[in-house]
């Protein structure tokens, strides 16, 4: 009704923010003007300072850990928690929308961005994402599901262009969001900077109307990632319906005249403009009025979600937890100086700000000396900084280096150019080590470094960007407080140059080809059979886990029947702990290159000392499928499936099998360029293919068909030349018809 009673200029107009945050009121129909803000780990809610409007600063918000971080919890339950925590702050700052959660895969550890993101799986992300989109929503606020789709790079982020099979991107980069939209229903969806194959996704038919809104049935709006609309026009007809953010009317003008010559039918913008209100009006009906929220339990809370999310990595001869009467050394700058979240537009202004310097201080019987070690803002090695580190080391029972990424190093916008920490930083390791045997390094970055000294460390926290608790976070992880849990989203290689996509990345001349196909992360390092340094779902506990009596709820299935896998695990420590229990899928071989498993299954538990507990994992059809470009569809082949239950991707403890029976039966379609090969592995055409040998004198009964050597590839228009006069073009004829019928 709203939409019918709207001028084509109100209508044209909707379509494109107010400002920067802002969508357009229409006052005289009573439609509001709703808030969004940046997001994801925080709120970034920019205001105009009262004496300068110019300027703008961000009002302080509770700074959760950052997406990598996030992701590493492996807590579904958590990332609700965070979720919810983030909306009353939308709630309480009048934020209709919040501009997250960020799921684009981690396809290089370059990428700049990667900090925002989860996975380089598409399993764990979406699952991470649809908890984050629950809780956030549940609160009444909006999420804006980022950045649809394959912006994998920062590297001409606006102009390059992935170039992806359509399996690869089905498979991979947009089943990172396809869970998410169809499980959790985000009330908005950003689309990216970049083109896909091509077309700029802000203008992109396939991506944003296809795919989205005709196959995954989302029904909120699609609104453009900051400025990155090409061609407004032809973005609305392909499913663009906000443009962000206001381009001052420029393109509302070029809407109401694609209307007016004809070549923008009115209907399509009716349709944008009903997407757009609907939300608007489902925000302003959400709205809670007077609600603070407390800062403090908000600060607890982002405390103990940094402690489920850093990754205890080495923990040789058991050197942590540390004892806390101890006198022990702390270098490095980021000990009082945090680096707790990423750059860009997802930098945020905490509400207060842990050091684990100061934290350590606090322990009454702990001996702490601390000494900078190197300064964070520059690469250079400073000697004396050096010196004064290796004798504040020397006499310590045990010296803590904090080190890792400063913000220079990675944020939006650009990638980094290797995976090595300053040289500063990595001179300080290499002269701790040479006069101290007990090192524990805490690691503050986004995304995966290279670890030249890692023999030389006893023990080594990822504490990755954990927010404004993070140095508390750490200091508890590293007096035994509480017990590690977090578990690696994504791989950490040795080098650069182990990659998958090594030779491919960012592209030449704005044309990214994504030639490592499906192969992403630790689907490559288990194919290619490339030891990585750290495995995707890697990480140590304090406690220590068995599993066993893997139960299969059948031996074999039909491909539209679920399978229950069920697994025992005990804690076998005296120390209470968390597990993540990992189900990955294995396919068998066949004429579809898999990769060789893929998770598929995971569940976070809490397990008393000497505590057991059975984990169950539901799996469906997808679980063991791919994407069949030739049907455009999900399919799953007949076979034996292994079933994988482990504690990371390279430390599987238990196996087992189950036959599954696809049910879609897919007519094979036979021509003259089809083979031998193609007919003899078709059960139901096998006696044509043998009759057909026998007319160049093959006999598979008495040689078998594995025998065929050369003749297994032959082109079926090739027996009309090789038979004689046994096999005719009219025979071929009839030989395709028989085998198509
Ligand atoms: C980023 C988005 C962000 C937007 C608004 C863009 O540069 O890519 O993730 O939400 O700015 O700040």
């Amino acid at each position: 009704m709203i939409v019918k009673k709207m001028t084509l200029e109100e209508k044209a107009g909707l379509c494109s923010g107010l400002g920067s945050w802002h969508t357009k009121p229409v006052e005289r129909l009573k439609v509001p003007s709703i808030r969004m803000s940046d997001g994801p780990h925080g709120l970034r809610k920019e205001v105009k300072l009262k004496d300068d409007p110019k300027k703008t600063q961000t009002v302080k918000a509770t700074c959760f850990p950052s997406g990598s971080a996030l992701a590493s919890s492996w807590d579904k339950s958590l990332i609700n928690q965070v979720g919810k925590a983030l909306g009353e702050e939308c709630q309480a700052e009048d934020v209709s929308i919040i501009l997250g959660p960020a799921v684009n895969i981690k396809r290089s550890p370059l990428c700049g961005r990667n900090f925002e993101y989860y996975s380089e799986d598409p399993y764990l992300s979406s699952r991470m994402a649809a908890n984050y989109i629950n809780g956030v929503q549940s609160q009444g606020v909006g999420t804006s599901l980022k950045h649809f789709a394959a912006n994998n790079q920062e590297c001409r982020r606006m102009s390059a262009s992935s170039n992806i099979d359509e399996r690869t991107l089905r498979e991979i980069y947009l089943s990172s969001f396809e869970y998410a939209v169809k499980e959790a229903k985000p009330w908005t969806v950003m689309c990216s900077y970049n083109r896909l194959n091509g077309e700029y996704a802000s203008q992109n038919k396939y991506l944003l109307t296809d795919i989205l809104k005709n196959e995954w049935k989302f029904e909120g709006f699609v609104m453009s990632d900051w400025g990155a609309v090409d061609d407004r026009v032809k973005g609305l007809k392909a499913g663009l319906e906000l443009e962000m953010p206001s381009t001052n009317d420029e393109n509302t003008k070029r809407i109401v005249n694609a209307v007016k010559t004809g070549e923008l039918d009115e209907k399509v913008l009716d349709g944008a403009v009903e997407r757009i209100l609907r939300i608007v009006f489902k925000t302003a009906e959400n709205k809670k009025k007077n609600i603070s929220y407390d800062k403090k339990a908000h600060h607890n809370f982002a405390r103990s979600a940094a402690e489920e999310c850093m990754v205890l990595l080495k923990n040789e001869g058991d050197i942590l937890p540390l004892k806390k009467d101890a006198n022990i050394a702390v270098i490095g700058e980021f000990a009082e100086k945090p680096r707790y979240q990423g750059g860009g537009s997802s930098h945020i202004t905490p509400v207060k700000l842990d050091t684990a310097l100061e934290e350590m201080r606090k322990i009454p019987k702990l001996g702490v000396s601390y000494a900078k070690g190197y300064e964070i803002e520059t690469d250079e090695i400073d000697e004396n900084l050096i010196n004064e580190a290796k004798n504040t080391a020397k006499d310590a029972e045990t010296t803590v280096i904090f080190a890792g990424l400063p913000d220079r190093y990675e944020s939006e916008g650009y990638d980094r150019t290797s995976m090595s920490i300053p040289e500063n930083q990595l001179r300080l390791i290499n002269e701790i080590c040479s006069i101290q045997k007990n090192v524990v390094v805490v690691l503050s970055n986004g995304s995966p470094i290279e670890m030249p000294w890692i023999q030389n460390v006893k023990g080594v926290l990822e504490a990755y960007l954990t927010g404004q608790a993070s140095g508390s976070a750490v200091t508890d992880i590293l007096f035994g407080d509480v017990n590690p849990s977090g578990k690696l989203a994504e791989t950490y290689p040795k080098k650069l140059s182990d990659t998958p996509c090594y030779l491919n990345y960012e592209g030449e001349a704005d044309e990214v080809y994504y030639g490592e196909g499906v192969f992403v992360g630790y689907r490559y390092y288990d194919k290619k059979e490339i030891e990585p340094l750290f495995p995707f779902g890697f990480g140590l506990s304090y406690s220590e886990f068995e599993y066993s009596d893997i139960k299969l709820s059948s031996e074999s299935i039909k491909d539209s029947e679920n399978l229950v896998v069920s697994v025992k695990i005990k804690n076998v420590s005296g120390i209470k702990g968390k597990e993540v229990a990992e189900l990955y899928v294995g396919a068998p071989k066949g004429n579809v290159i898999r990769p060789v498993k893929e998770l598929k299954g995971f569940e976070k538990i809490e397990l008393e000392p000497h505590e057991e507990k059975t984990v169950k994992f539901t799996l469906d059809k997808r679980s063991f499928a791919y994407y069949d470009v030739s049907i455009k569809d999900w399919r799953v082949l007949n076979g034996t499936y292994e079933i994988f239950v482990g504690s990371s991707s390279r430390d599987i403890r238990l196996k087992s099998k189950v036959d599954v029976l696809s049910e879609v039966n897919i007519k094979k379609k036979y021509t003259r360029n089809s083979t031998v090969g193609d007919i003899l592995s078709d059960p139901n055409n096998k006696e044509i293919g043998k009759m057909l040998l026998s007319k160049i004198g093959m006999n598979t009964e008495s040689m078998g068909t594995d025998a065929l050597g050369m003749s297994w590839d032959l082109v079926l228009r090739a027996f009309v030349s090789f038979s004689g006069d046994e096999f005719k073009e009219a025979d071929l004829q009839n030989l395709l018809n028989q085998l198509n019928r």
